[in-house]
């Protein structure tokens, strides 16, 4: 393997461009394969192989012929790519990268919903942790979720968590009434409606585009609504040339690389609650994603006994959507 100064110090003293050099060296060294999320730094979509939305993420995770998995996301995306690889290194720059949301769903009170309606089943987003799998039938992303749920029966009662605005944007759109949990991503509930009108006045040609885990009143007047792939594939294919974009502003990289020549306008904050950055996916610095390759740690570990209890509804998911 090659060998590379490692002290804290000289890292923090090195380049963008040197500490990519580097990742890439490491990369190969390791037979590594570099997983990103687009909310990540614009630096650390550069060192990726794959830059993706959860579902294409699990699906690269699920199938690559690497002997390491470098996850730049939040936490429950590099354990989802450990509970499909329990054979690999998974690595993650920063495991402190938690998801708030996937936090906000404490196993006991998951279990105890489920108790309260035993003739549900839960149907579960990707964003929850490993023990809220365990619990769950079926898991979803934002860019299967209405396909998974039109294919269980209408009679069936579902269950549905931990995001409430994605849950009731699903529930509009089958038509199925879903037992939400009164979960919710602090970046994308914090967008209000009376900001999303003033902007659609100040751009009269741009289109709003909005993650489903905003908030109905802003959904609402959306010309699209999808996952983060689901927005960036939009704006590639749309006529329009200026977007007002309602998620996490780290997906303009990639759109801005996409299509050059459009214009896409950050959705304005709401100054009562202007929590529109994912602080937790920004953690994910590429200073730390080279120490992590270098030294071969943090890396992500999980129960066995929890894994293949969380590993069942992670595949039940991939068959439904494949
Ligand atoms: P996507 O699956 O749409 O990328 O969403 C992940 C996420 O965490 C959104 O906040
Ligand atoms: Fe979690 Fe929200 Fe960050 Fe997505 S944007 S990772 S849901 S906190």
């Amino acid at each position: 393997m090659t060998t590379l100064p490692d002290s804290h110090k000289e890292v923090a003293a090195l380049s963008t461009e040197e500490l990519l050099m580097r990742v890439q060296i490491l990369k190969n060294d390791l037979n590594a394969i570099i997983l990103a999320h687009y909310y990540t730094l614009p630096e650390i979509q550069q060192a990726a192989d794959i830059v993706g939305d959860s579902l294409a993420l699990a699906r690269a995770a699920e199938k690559n012929s690497a002997d390491v998995i470098v996850f730049a996301g939040v936490y429950f995306m590099a354990e989802t790519a450990k509970i499909l690889n329990p054979g690999k290194l998974v690595l993650m720059p920063d495991p402190g990268a938690g998801c708030p949301l996937a936090d906000s769903c404490p196993e006991d009170e998951f279990r105890a919903f489920r108790q309260e309606h035993p003739d549900a089943i839960a149907i579960t987003y990707v964003n929850s942790t490993a023990a809220i799998k365990a619990l769950t039938d079926i898991v979803c992303t934002s860019s299967n979720a209405e396909h998974i749920i039109r294919q269980i029966p209408p009679e069936q009662k579902i269950i549905f968590g931990p995001d409430r605005n994605l849950g009731s944007w699903l529930s509009k759109r089958t038509g199925r009434d879903l037992l939400l949990w009164q979960g919710f991503c602090y970046v994308h509930d914090a967008f209000s409606e009376t900001f999303m009108i003033q902007a659609m006045a100040m751009y009269p040609g741009a289109e709003l585009i909005a993650h489903p885990e905003c908030r109905d009143e802003v959904l609402r007047h959306a010309s699209y609504v999808g996952s983060t792939k689901g927005l960036l594939d939009y704006t590639v294919n749309s006529d329009a040339k200026s977007f007002i974009v309602a998620t996490e502003p780290g997906i303009l990289y990639e759109m801005e690389q996409r299509s050059p020549g459009k214009t896409f306008i950050p959705a304005p904050k709401d100054p009562a609650n202007p929590r529109s950055v994912c602080r937790q996916m920004k953690q994910n610095t590429l200073e730390k994603m080279y120490l992590g390759m270098l030294n071969r740690s943090p890396e992500i570990t999980i129960d066995e006994n929890l894994r293949e209890a969380a590993l069942k509804p992670i595949m039940k998911m991939l068959e439904m959507s494949a």
